[in-house]
């Protein structure tokens, strides 16, 4: 059974498996999650059969994290279980994590975003960004199946902004201080909260970690229900959201 092991205004942390809580009643705008990709020995890295299926019922849109080769061999699965594909980030890291000594040292990951239902009734926030530099921004009618239908516009861009937010997105890895093998960095999951939900909703991670998601959620004003089923994991959360304030950590590259 799982159990909640950390509590707050915003959080809820569950020391077990996800499949263990009563999903049903949970009202998440998103799932932002980071599964466990199966590509490694590590004991508690196996790809966890049918959490599309739970993930597809309990909100209308998912982030993933996970590499080419999860997304090649899983990708049915996503589509399966009734998702639609939205997009895809590319996370670049400072530091590597190829397993292989013979090909590209790979510093990057993906976050994929799926939805179901229309696009339309799929929360997003338009993701921008100032640039500094001057410049005309012309946009031409579109009629595209998920973006929607567009007119043509433009504006003056006098000030380098807002132009919208690139999709690959440089962030430090937490490399030499992270509590789990793992551990992603805040800037890149603050990103695609903000994104996908407003202050209060909630948002949900089905393999929580060392809690990331929950400390991003937090100091973005989102709820967060979280789980994690290794006991070490978990109270390393547990101790990160106890002790941190409510601000957002480590966001420059
Ligand atoms: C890739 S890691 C997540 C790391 C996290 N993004 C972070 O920043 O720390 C996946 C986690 O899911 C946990 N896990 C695997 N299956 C689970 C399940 N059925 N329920 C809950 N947690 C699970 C694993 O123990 C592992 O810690």
């Amino acid at each position: 059974m799982s159990e909640v092991i950390y509590a707050d205004e915003f959080v809820q942390l569950f020391l077990g498996d996800y499949r263990d809580a009563d999903l049903s009643q949970m009202d998440a705008t998103a799932i932002i999650t980071d599964p466990p990709y199966g590509e490694t020995s590590l004991e508690w890295d196996r790809w966890p059969t049918g959490w599309l299926d739970d993930a597809c019922s309990i909100a209308p849109a998912l982030w993933s994290f996970g590499s080419m080769r999860m997304f090649l061999e899983h990708g049915k699965e996503f589509t399966d279980a009734g998702y639609r594909f939205a997009q895809d980030l590319i996370w670049e890291k400072h530091n590597g994590s190829g397993l292989a000594a013979d090909r590209f040292r790979r510093v990057h990951e993906i976050a994929t975003h799926w939805y179901h239902g229309e696009w339309a009734d799929v929360k997003h926030t338009t993701p921008t960004t100032a640039d500094g530099s001057p410049r005309v921004v012309r946009r031409r009618e579109s009629k595209g199946e998920h973006q929607g239908s567009r007119g043509a516009s433009s504006y003056v861009s006098e000030d380098g902004g807002p132009r919208l937010m690139r999709s690959v997105i440089k962030v430090r890895s937490e490399h030499g201080r992270a509590v789990h093998p793992t551990q992603k960095p805040v800037g890149i999951v603050a990103p695609l909260i903000e994104y996908s939900t407003e202050r209060g909703d909630l948002v949900v991670d089905l393999f929580g970690g060392s809690g990331t998601t929950a400390v991003a959620a937090r100091a973005l004003g989102r709820r967060c229900v979280i789980f994690e089923a290794r006991e070490d994991y978990a109270l390393a959360a547990a101790k990160r959201l106890a002790q941190q304030t409510f601000d957002l950590e480590g966001l420059s590259a």
